[in-house]
């Protein structure tokens, strides 16, 4: 077989079972994750296209002592307020997001059993961000801050590549933008080239199953409600003109 044919009877089942198995994991087991293991992961993911091929992704891979630094690094910048709020979202938010996003709010402290109204409670599960939630290897993605939108884009199908190659092979992960905020302390940390900024974090390890926080349902819309299909119904062959 050819690297571009498909085995008989194709993919598709296979990778729809790894995109749909795929959750954000908040909860890790003590198993370590090799050097060997990560790397595959991420030499995999390096298939992601990108606007003229300009592969736009840098990351960096921390695990023991380095990222136990770097975490109580963050953990001390978020306890003293020095930076300015997230701006991950415009303000306001258009409503049909801001409602899912108020859903999401609802089930993630729900099934941490935090009240809504205890700042206190969810300040510390934000916090927990920093540690990577507790899973043994953390990543930095980067990118070069004078890149535009598309060039973001082109990162965010790597980042989905890595979490799909690292689900294929049994391994969890979370995306997390928390990191973006702290560019000023991850820099320096990772001694990042100047023109690199801090695009989000990931955790990477076995999830605790038993952890309800794992466990949690995140709906998504139907497909029909964000698709809109065009010139399906027409007859096979109508002219669109004329
Ligand atoms: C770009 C991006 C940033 C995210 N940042 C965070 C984060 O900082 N912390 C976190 O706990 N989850 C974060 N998430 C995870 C989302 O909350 C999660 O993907 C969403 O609720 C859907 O749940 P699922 O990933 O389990 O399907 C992020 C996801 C994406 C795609």
């Amino acid at each position: 077989m050819s690297a571009l044919e498909l085995p008989s009877g194709g993919l598709t089942g296979s990778v729809d079972h790894v995109l749909t198995a795929r959750r954000s994991v908040r909860a890790y087991t003590s198993r370590p994750l090799s050097r060997e293991l990560v790397a595959g992961v991420l030499d995999a993911a390096s298939s992601a296209p990108s606007n003229s091929n300009t592969q736009p992704w840098r990351v960096h891979v921390l695990t023991g002592v380095p990222m136990k630094e770097l975490g109580d690094a963050l953990v001390k910048a978020f306890q003293e307020r020095s930076l300015p709020p997230s701006t991950h979202f415009p303000d306001p938010l258009p409503p049909a997001l801001s409602e899912r996003q108020s859903d999401f709010a609802q089930r993630y402290y729900g099934a941490l059993g935090i009240d809504r109204s205890d700042v206190e409670a969810r300040a510390r599960q934000t916090q927990r961000n920093f540690s990577f939630f507790g899973a043994p290897v953390g990543l930095i993605f980067s990118v070069d801050g004078s890149l535009g939108r598309h060039s973001w884009l082109d990162l965010g199908l790597f980042v989905q590549n890595v979490m799909i190659a690292a689900k294929a092979r049994g391994i969890d992960t979370c995306p997390q933008v928390s990191f973006a905020r702290f560019h000023s302390v991850i820099a320096p940390f990772l001694q990042m080239s100047p023109e690199q900024v801090t695009a989000c974090g990931m955790a990477m390890g076995f999830g605790d199953p038993a952890a309800s926080v794992n466990r949690m349902d995140m709906p998504r819309q139907r497909m029909e409600e964000f698709t809109r299909m065009v010139g399906f119904d027409e007859p096979v062959g109508a002219a669109a003109h004329g």
